[in-house]
């Protein structure tokens, strides 16, 4: 069964820090976001295929790695979800982008999908689906179940924040999944918040509330 991998690089702790504290402004809570995604992409990259190129260096030949195979595809889950993808894209600027909408209805804490747009040839890329918190779990379940029926086989998930239960529940629905995240924090709150936590994490990035 794939592990949940915890991100606990000191830079990584010490942004994680400063988003969750209230009194953090929302540009400054966007750029930390974009800069804590390229930490939280170098590692979920980590096993990309890499192949040897013959190349020339002013000085000599040799056998150079580089990376082969389809190229990458980030899939955000909107909103929240462009917030990781912005640094992701830095990191990888010739990844392929899909994009997933789903809303959690704030009575029943259920997934809501109202955009659908992956690239194409899925089941051949190594694919990477980001969204900075996994709560309930619905919204990051349905989106890679959406991923699975589309074709997508190698899919990795990526968070800054995940609640125990939401790990479980992910788990039983997608044990193929690997999850990366910055932290598991203690539980759920009885609204579905993730508690300590950070708050909405659309509404911290985008100055919505
Ligand atoms: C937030 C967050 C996740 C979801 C996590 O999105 O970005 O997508 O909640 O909760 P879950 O694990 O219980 O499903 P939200 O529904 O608030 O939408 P937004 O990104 O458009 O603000
Ligand atoms: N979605 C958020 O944005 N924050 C939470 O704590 C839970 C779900």
């Amino acid at each position: 069964m794939p592990e949940v991998t915890v991100v606990d690089h000191p830079l990584v702790q010490h942004k994680l820090t400063i988003m969750r504290r209230k009194e953090t402004p929302t540009g400054k809570f966007r750029q930390l976001l974009r800069e804590t995604s390229l930490l939280l992409g170098y590692e979920v990259t980590r096993d990309l295929p890499l192949g040897t190129q013959r190349i020339e260096t002013p000085l000599a030949e040799m056998d150079a790695p580089l990376l082969e195979g389809k190229k990458l595809v980030f899939i955000s889950i909107l909103r929240a979800g462009n917030g990781l993808l912005e640094g992701m894209l830095d990191l990888v600027p010739s990844a392929r982008v899909g994009h997933i909408g789903l809303y959690r209805d704030p009575r029943t804490l259920i997934a809501v999908e109202y955009y659908f747009k992956v690239p194409d040839e899925l089941a051949d890329r190594p694919i990477v689906v980001v969204d900075p918190m996994l709560a309930t779990a619905n919204s990051a379940v349905a989106a890679v179940q959406r991923v699975k029926e589309a074709g997508g086989r190698h899919i990795k998930f990526v968070c800054l924040l995940a609640a125990p239960e939401g790990i479980a529940a992910f788990h039983e629905a997608h044990p193929d999944v690997q999850i990366v995240t910055a932290a598991i924090d203690e539980r759920l709150n009885e609204h579905g918040y993730i508690v300590p936590g950070l708050g909405d994490a659309g509404d911290r990035l985008y100055g919505t509330k």
